[in-house]
């Protein structure tokens, strides 16, 4: 963990020599996203039959939700193992949540994929490699392709408060801003960029972190806050990343959950976490720990049951009827909220 942590510092304080000179010649930045990208290629190409055979059962039956775009209810993060199942359910979740860095720039039978469960789902992005608050500038690649594989527009792109590269290299994680005017400035403008590019909304996710990096001026709450209001933003309210950061910081989870700017949020994520020494580590690994579930519920006092959710548990996967269990739950305490 200090490797990382040094690592991070190191890698914003040279970010943030640079900022002013953002606007430098356009290069893209998502080596992450082209790292996947060749994973799922070298996937797609060993992808079962039957998973062919599924995606056109589902184009074939599937066209009338073509239009519906607003996520309700309670969705799922997809991944890769649940192709199948998800277009085969009958009773599957309310709404897709995908990383478009796992479909974008490719065809074949992912892109079918995609395709097929856009006709049987409403599908919303969720991306992990624009690195909004990185020093490199927007790859207009990423915007474009990811215009492409929307033929119909999503309801909104969700992304990060964060950086996830800097201008020579990926670092395929989520990496903290220092809660700064400046990065404040910096990280909300680019997000009002890529709203304009794109002409849609965007949701900006408060990511788990394990360091306060240097330069802060600000509690997290009001830099939050600031972030979404200038860049036009809702926020994707993570649960399982407030609670956290608040017990690896010994703050009250309720108390650091009141501090952010919930008024503004337009989607919650709940996920597990595990305990590695003192600290909790955020490795949506496992099923949504009481205490988030908990902490969800106080949430839903302050957001209203409307707010759509979604289940992350993407490492150590599980079968789709247990994560389809984690969906009835979220489910039932929205129904008593
Ligand atoms: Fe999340």
């Amino acid at each position: 963990m200090d490797r990382v942590v040094k690592a991070a510092t190191v890698a914003w304080l040279a970010a943030a020599a640079v900022v002013p000179a953002v606007a430098a010649a356009e290069q893209v930045v998502v080596a992450a996203a082209q790292a996947a990208v060749a994973v799922a290629q070298v996937v797609a190409a060993a992808a079962p039959a039957a998973l062919a055979a599924a995606v056109l059962a589902a184009t074939a039956a599937l066209t009338e939700n073509r239009t519906m775009r607003t996520p309700r209810g309670v969705g799922i993060s997809l991944r890769r193992q649940h192709y199948e199942d998800a277009l085969a359910s009958a009773n599957g979740p309310d709404f897709l949540e995908v990383q478009p860095e796992n479909f974008m720039a490719y065809g074949g039978l992912t892109r079918r994929t995609f395709h097929a469960l856009a006709e049987r789902y409403c599908i919303v992005p969720h991306g992990v490699a624009l690195s909004l608050g990185g020093p490199a500038p927007l790859s207009a690649d990423y915007l474009r392709s990811l215009r492409e594989l929307f033929p119909v527009p999503p309801a909104w792109l969700s992304e990060h408060v964060a950086y996830a590269a800097d201008e020579q290299e990926a670092f395929h994680d989520l990496l903290p801003l220092p809660f700064s005017y400046a990065a404040m400035d910096h990280v909300a403008g680019r997000a009002r960029q890529v709203r304009q590019t794109l002409e849609l909304p965007i949701l900006l996710e408060n990511i788990s972190y394990y360091a306060t990096m240097p330069g802060s001026q600000l509690s997290e709450g009001a830099f939050l806050r600031g972030v979404l209001e200038a860049a036009d933003a809702g926020l994707l309210l993570d649960v399982n990343n407030v609670y956290v950061n608040a017990i690896n910081q010994g703050v009250d989870p309720s108390a650091a959950l009141f501090a952010l700017p919930l008024e503004r949020t337009a989607q919650i994520h709940l996920a597990g976490h595990r305990r590695h020494g003192n600290l909790l580590l955020d490795d949506h690994g496992s099923a949504v720990p009481d205490a988030v579930w908990s902490l969800f519920e106080q949430a839903l006092q302050h957001v209203g049951k409307a707010v759509p959710v979604v289940i992350e548990w993407e490492n150590r996967v599980p079968s789709f009827e247990r994560l389809m269990q984690e969906v009835s739950r979220a489910k039932e305490i929205i129904a008593r909220a």
